[in-house]
């Protein structure tokens, strides 16, 4: 498809360049005419009309050829771009750990931009100086002498020589370059989307300091760019100088010789003008080219990095029940250098709750994460939902099936409706309604000026965080999906919302199959079953009676904020616990 646009462009190129001989030519014959005295109206009216054709025939030409190429670099670019896009979502949160935002960002932007610079004007210009600078080579070979060209041609090797050298120079400094963009561009996201922690620490003067000096450092390494760039123009004129010397003497030679004519020799001049331009492009085109590749290298390690958790291609069936089973022999996070779990193992059975709790790092948020398979688990550990190892599973049946609320709740920018049905987007209002009543935050939406239409800032920064919170938490409920997955769901929330949510749960959602993880033991007195995680171990487990007598960490615990728990805030009830409040952000 992008061949043909290819194609006719480079078609239209090869016209261009043949009819781009014709007026010098001309102008060769009218000089001509004028010195041997034979120059009537008729033959000079005929030149002239030639030269203006010629003109026109060019310029519609060269519109048709750089429509058609920019069209195809513009297409082939979107495709790069959606690809890249279909890779960020596919690439899991330890190939995030890795790579900050800003150089991922970089990457979608000035790189995308010198791809397709170079699959546009660098294409072009490189068929365009090629072609043309071949015909016009020919024309002078065949219109006028080639001996005369060969002779103008001599100081050309030393073009090419030069040309190469700059082009190495600049691909080092523009590999620098493109890679302190990326530095540039993570210093200031991450000053922008933490704006509220700089100046709430006093630290802009700080981040000033570091936005500086990676800006001159990128300053530098563009300036170092620029440079080389900037010496390869003159460069290439005073070796082309040499050239014109040179066939003016021998060309004022060979007409004295009566070789040929002083039109002949006046079109050689102007044909030589004519590889000028070529031969600059080609130069050019040689660094637009060393920008691309260098950054088609940059984007290429990004596409060829492993998707390290591979989707399956099994579908649940329809009536499949809503059970898990874990059975984690260990897990350890990249580059890590202990495990996170270790020896994890139980049933979560279809419409049962089960509880996880233990000290803060204790893997807890781990379990959810390995379940939702965000990140890869190896064998012999496995995860199976209604008898199937996860693993098998495609994308579109996890998600149909499990439905989570993190525990860092994220929103994204648009309408708290749109964020609710986000696992739903053609949900009723009235179902909307339902949930977020369900969540406890229907009230304090509707109080809302705009109520469900308020739009969301970037990550909800207009909301509070036990706001976020159950919004997530509706959102989960709307989905649909059988077994939710709760992280800390209600951390950030006062004990009576929290009450409130949890009988709601409890009442209208008890068909579906629970993994609450908190920190609250009051929510799990009605678990079916009770995992106490320490260190990545199960250090206790059973039901809250059994916990309860069994005086260990979790009987500890429970008297504690069972203690505090009525008159105090929550977050009071369990300092000193080992467990603290914690915010989401
Ligand atoms: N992406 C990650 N890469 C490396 N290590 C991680 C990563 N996420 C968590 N860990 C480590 O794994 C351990 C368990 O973390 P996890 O988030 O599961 O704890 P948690 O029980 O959920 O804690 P909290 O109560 O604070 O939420 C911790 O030691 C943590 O430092
Ligand atoms: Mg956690």
């Amino acid at each position: 498809m992008f061949g043909r646009h290819y194609l006719i462009a480079f078609a239209a190129l090869q016209v261009v360049a043949l009819v781009n001989l014709i007026p010098s030519w001309l102008i060769g014959r009218i000089v001509d005419g004028i010195s041997t005295d034979t120059l009537d109206t008729q033959t000079m009216i005929i030149h002239v009309v030639g030269i203006i054709v010629s003109g026109a025939a060019m310029y519609g030409l060269r519109f048709v050829w750089q429509s058609k190429l920019y069209g195809a670099s513009i297409a082939i670019t979107r495709v790069i771009r959606s690809e890249l896009f279909q890779k960020f979502s596919q690439l899991s949160p330890a190939f995030y750990a890795r790579r900050s935002t800003g150089d991922l960002m970089a990457h979608a932007t000035n790189d995308l931009n010198a791809v397709e610079e170079t699959m546009g004007m660098g294409v072009m210009t490189l068929v365009d100086s090629l072609i043309a600078g071949i015909t016009v080579i020919l024309g002078m070979i065949f219109v006028v002498s080639g001996e005369l060209t060969a002779v103008a041609l001599l100081p050309f090797p030393l073009l090419v020589l030069i040309t190469r050298r700059y082009g190495v120079k600049l691909h080092k400094a523009f590999g620098k370059a493109q890679s302190a963009f990326s530095d540039l561009t993570e210093e200031t996201r991450e000053t922008v989307s933490g704006i509220r922690a700089v100046r709430s620490h006093g630290i802009s003067e700080r981040q000033e300091q570091r936005f500086g000096k990676t800006l001159d450092e990128t300053v530098d390494a563009n300036l170092l760019v620029a440079k080389v760039d900037a010496a390869f123009g003159p460069t290439i004129q005073l070796v082309y100088g040499l050239s014109f010397v040179i066939s003016l003497g021998y060309g004022a030679w060979l007409i004295e010789q009566g070789s040929i004519t002083v039109g002949l020799f006046t079109s050689f001049t102007l044909y030589l003008g004519q590889l000028l331009g070529p031969f600059m492009q080609f130069g050019w085109q040689f660094n637009v080219f060393q920008r691309g590749k260098t950054s088609w290298r940059r984007l290429e390690q990004l596409f060829a990095e492993n998707i390290e958790v591979v989707e399956g291609d099994k579908k649940l069936p329809k009536d499949a029940d809503a059970s898990m089973s874990f059975d984690i022999k260990s897990f350890t996070y990249q580059k890590a250098n202990r495990k996170a779990l270790d020896k994890v193992k139980f049933d979560l059975p279809s419409g049962g709750l089960v509880g996880i709790t233990g000290p803060t790092g204790s893997g807890k948020s781990t379990l959810l994460h390995l379940a939702l398979r965000q990140f890869q688990l190896e064998k012999p550990s496995s995860i199976h939902i209604s008898g199937m190892p996860s693993d098998s599973l495609t994308f579109g049946s996890l998600r149909s099936k499990l439905a989570w609320v993190p525990q860092k709740p994220h929103l994204f920018s648009g309408t708290i409706a749109e964020n609710i049905a986000l696992a739903k987007p053609d949900a009723s209002q009235a179902e909307i309604d339902h949930v977020a009543e369900m969540a406890g935050i229907r009230a304090e939406i509707e109080a809302m000026p705009e109520g469900f239409d308020t739009s969301l800032r970037e990550g909800g920064t207009n909301l509070s965080g036990g706001q976020k919170q159950r919004l997530t938490l509706a959102r989960a409920l709307l989905s649909g999906a059988d077994i939710l997955l709760l992280d800390d769901p209600f951390s950030a929330l006062d004990m009576k919302t929290e009450v409130q949510v949890r009988q709601n749960l409890k009442a209208h959602y008890s068909h579906k199959t629970m993994l609450l993880v908190t920190q609250r033991l009051t929510n799990l007195i009605e678990a079916d079953h009770i995992l106490v995680l320490n260190d990545g171990q199960v250090e206790e487990r059973g039901s809250h009676h059994e916990l309860v007598a069994n005086k260990g960490w979790y009987s500890m615990v429970y008297q504690r904020q069972s203690q505090l728990g009525q008159s105090i805030s929550g977050d009071a009830a369990i300092q000193g616990t080992g467990i603290e409040g914690k915010d989401d952000e």
